[in-house]
């Protein structure tokens, strides 16, 4: 058994399994990656402070998010291309998350269908949503979402255009991957995955499958995104939504102020701080760095998640003392994934979990739910505790 004590152990494995352009998708961001790095270098900027000799007996990392009881506050955020990273990855992903205690969201672009991750799974999972030209698609994946008994549904907003990733169009990413001369070494030194993944059933965009035209043979992302995406949304869609959803609806995709308050009055229930992990606007801020504002401007009507660069318990300890709920990981679970499927993941979960209470317990806390600006030391004008 291999040991595996940090993200980036698993991170490194990763690397080792799967080839470069899948790894890279994962791993990198939009333009210079100013934004990505800015996610990791705001949050390791942040202080935590240290207090002895609390009582910490007791102590919990089991909360509550859209009413729902979460064995810690983190999810397993929405990523495309998952079941690249892993024969089955969205199947291999959902089980560790159930069994773990925490949601699992499926992405539009996912290579399990939402009826094959809901066949595999008893815990109802999330589904994630980009709004398509094609309003009957966006009709069918809402119905599909509601027959496979999805528990929330999450609106990404924010990439309805898309922000150039240089090292996708390098390595000439393609839906299913394509043998070329270039990849050819690059995947025969890595048997496993071409055996799990290539000599897999599932290879191509499960959730598109006879809904749009060769979808077995899409090209690359980001041509198909550009050709299908809707770039005319605005919060009208919130209604459109409402009207067929039911259920929780989460908006993901909010670094302002402005569009907080928006998100707000349209009525959902919960609202993602994200730059979509470093991968769209590049020159946009840090997500813990807009955190603050954001659940000020929320003010309590809706729940504010938080995602971007959250790669150890530490960084979800800060989220949290900023007024995040929970948080959700992306590059940390395909990291998981890659590493060593549903084991993987597990692995992941782990060490944020052990991550998370020890950071807890050296910040004198003991129950998540209670967790505030006072495990972090800020500037005095900064430092109260959020109302
Ligand atoms: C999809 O959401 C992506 O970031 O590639």
């Amino acid at each position: 058994m291999r040991i595996y004590t940090s993200i980036a152990d698993l991170r490194r494995r990763a690397q080792q399994r799967v080839p470069r352009a899948i790894f890279e998708y994962a791993d990198r961001g939009s333009y210079d990656e100013l934004t990505l790095r800015r996610n990791r270098a705001a949050l390791e900027a942040l202080e935590l402070r240290q207090r002895v000799m609390i009582d910490l007996t007791q102590r919990s990392t089991a909360t509550t998010v859209l009413g729902q009881p979460w064995s810690m506050p983190v999810a397993i955020a929405p990523t495309g291309l998952t079941g690249l990273f892993h024969r089955d990855g969205e199947i291999q992903g959902a089980l560790a998350a159930e069994a773990f205690g925490v949601p699992f969201a499926l992405s539009t672009m996912s290579i399990c269908s939402i009826e094959d991750v809901r066949a595999a799974v008893t815990q109802p999972f999330w589904f994630q949503l980009y709004m398509m030209k094609d309003r009957g698609f966006n009709e069918e994946m809402v119905a599909r979402a509601r027959a496979a008994q999805c528990s929330a549904l999450i609106l990404t907003v924010d990439l309805v255009v898309q922000g150039l990733r240089r090292r996708d169009v390098h390595n000439g990413l393609t839906i299913p991957p394509r043998f070329t001369l270039a990849n050819l070494l690059d995947i025969m030194t890595r048997p496993r995955w071409a055996l799990g993944v290539l000599c897999g059933k599932r290879r191509s965009f499960g959730n598109l499958a006879g809904r749009i035209e060769a979808s077995s043979g899409l090209g690359t992302l980001s041509q198909w995104i550009a050709s299908q995406s809707d770039a005319s949304i605005t919060w009208k869609e919130i209604d459109w939504l409402r009207a067929r959803w039911p259920g929780k609806l989460i908006v993901k995709g909010i670094l302002d102020v402005e569009d907080a308050k928006l998100a707000a009055a349209a009525g959902v229930d919960a609202m993602i701080v994200s730059n979509h992990g470093g991968r769209q606007l590049d020159g946009a801020p840090a997500t813990i760095s807009v955190l603050p504002e954001v659940v000020e401007a929320a003010a309590g009507r809706c729940e504010v998640l938080f995602d971007g660069g959250v790669q150890c318990g530490q960084d979800v300890l800060k989220a949290l003392a900023l007024g995040a709920r929970a948080c959700l990981v992306g590059k940390s679970f395909l990291y998981g994934l890659a590493a060593d499927g549903r084991r993987g993941v597990t692995r992941m979960l782990e060490i944020l979990r052990a991550e998370l209470e020890v950071s807890m317990a050296l910040t004198g806390c003991t129950d998540v739910r209670h967790i505030d600006r006072r495990v972090l030391r800020l500037p005095s004008h900064l430092s109260g505790s959020p109302s």
